[in-house]
């Protein structure tokens, strides 16, 4: 697959009868009326980002918690609520343009597929998926329906990132062999499945929020909220968390497109949680701005990454507790994670940072260390519905959590058909949907 954004702008479209309701919206001058599905947790804080645009009118507002639902309703008294984000997508069809989903991952291509299939534009949580053949038919159904869609990565328009991305593609470090990336999170579980089931809490709505997935005894404390990340089932473990984040920036800077083979050293899966400690290498096909071929590697869990000379900095610092290293030909490039400035380093020494280099410095803007008011442009440009987003980012993700199924095997990677050499790995590129 070629790295597709799905729309860029506007001006892009052919014509306006293919344009998607939202666009319909902004072009006559109306707001953009949105759905929120998942209101608490990141959704609370997409809801107030996505509303703060003076041209929005949040119209509904769903979630299986009532709890949640009741917090958001006291900020949006006049959205319609729901707890079944189906009711809410088939009662209020023509009466929305956008929906934003910010439910656990395993809700996120079933929810946005309903709405994305009535032509609306979606601001999907990341990873975009759970599963490789969720991210593939997503692809499909916003290139066909011509609908602008967005991924929840605020990062992506930040100062630095944007500052390494140019760096890199000026040829600070000549061609990238290696990419080392890192995060000391855990969102594993190397534990069993607990025994039994406790009281559903009165405000949830169990059924609904296990969705898709198989049915499964209500346990406090283990899924519902936040915990799910860790379990096969709901999440995409540290991978999907922070990877997804980390992964962008040197994603795009170096236009890869999905890697040939993965290979996760990690502990024997339990079919429940994910791994505690992932070490994942990608090998990429070459691209203009690496070797001919281009190795990756993704270290997570506590103590991540592990110690390797790539790694060393000048002056016996220490390694930002999350972010990339770039090794090229000529040098290599630190990016923390984030809100920091690249780090240029060169024969063990740092370099000052030599902008001259870039052709074009208007892209950048200033370095703003203020998340609060960069973090809301991100959502802000999915108004004003001007960024497509690639999805390759979160193939490849998912195909390193696929890996941790097979410790130390290498998977090769069949980009053209979409399946795994390893037939026994295909089995968990997809995932049968429950009716309920
Ligand atoms: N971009 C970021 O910086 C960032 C940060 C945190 C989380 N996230 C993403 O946001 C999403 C949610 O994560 P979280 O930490 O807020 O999880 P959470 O469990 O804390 O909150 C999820 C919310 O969705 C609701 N929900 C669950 N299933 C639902 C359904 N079927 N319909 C409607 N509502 C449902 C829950 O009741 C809860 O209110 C995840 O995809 C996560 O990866 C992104």
């Amino acid at each position: 697959m070629k790295r597709r954004g799905f729309i860029k702008n506007t001006a892009a479209l052919a014509s306006l009868a293919m344009l998607p309701s939202s666009v319909w919206a902004l072009t006559k001058n109306q707001k953009l009326r949105t759905a929120h599905i998942g209101v608490g947790g990141m959704g609370a804080e997409d809801l107030e980002s996505i509303a703060s645009h003076p041209m929005v009118e949040v119209v509904a507002l769903c979630d299986v918690d009532s709890l949640a639902l009741d917090t958001a309703k006291k900020l949006f008294p006049n959205a319609a609520i729901y707890s079944d984000y189906r009711v809410l997508l088939k009662e209020l069809k023509n009466q929305i343009d956008a929906v934003i989903v910010s439910t656990p991952d395993h809700t996120h291509a079933p929810a946005s597929m309903m709405a994305m299939e009535m032509g609306k534009s979606v601001y999907c949580q990341k990873p975009l998926t759970h599963h490789v053949a969720e991210a593939r038919a997503m692809r499909k159904l916003a290139k066909e329906n011509n609908l602008i869609t967005q991924m929840g990565i605020q990062v992506h328009s930040f100062y630095d990132y944007k500052l390494a991305t140019l760096l890199i593609q000026a040829g600070i470090i000549g061609k990238v062999e290696t990419v080392r990336a890192w995060s000391p999170k855990n969102w594993g579980y190397d534990g069993t499945e607990p025994i039994g089931s406790d009281p559903v809490p009165e405000s949830l709505d169990w059924n609904l929020w296990l969705g898709t997935s198989a049915k499964r005894p209500y346990k406090k404390d283990i899924y519902h909220p936040m915990n799910w990340r860790k379990l096969m089932d709901y999440g995409c473990g540290t991978l999907g968390d922070m990877g997804v984040h980390i992964f962008d920036t040197p994603y795009n800077a170096l236009a890869l497109d999905v890697p040939k083979t993965i290979k996760n050293k990690c502990r024997k899966p339990t079919g429940y949680g994910f791994p505690e400690h992932n070490m994942v290498t990608y090998i990429f096909p070459g691209t203009k701005y690496t070797t001919d071929t281009l190795k990756w590697v993704w270290y997570d869990g506590e103590g991540a990454p592990e110690n390797h000379k790539d790694l060393k900095l000048p002056n016996q610092d220490k390694l930002p507790d999350q972010g990339a290293m770039f090794i090229g030909e000529k040098g290599k490039l630190l990016l923390p994670h984030f809100m920091q400035l690249p780090k240029h380093i060169v024969d063990g020494k740092y370099r000052e940072l030599d902008l001259s280099i870039i052709p074009n410095t208007g892209a950048l803007g200033e370095p703003i260390r203020d998340y609060a008011s960069e973090g809301k442009k991100h959502y802000h440009q999915f108004v004003d519905a001007c960024m497509g987003k690639d999805e390759c980012t979160t193939e490849t993700i998912l195909l390193g959590v696929i890996a941790g199924r097979f410790p130390n095997k290498t998977l090769h990677w069949d980009n053209a058909n979409a399946r795994f050499s390893e037939e026994e790995a295909n089995q968990f590129l997809d995932a049968p949907y429950r009716d309920f």
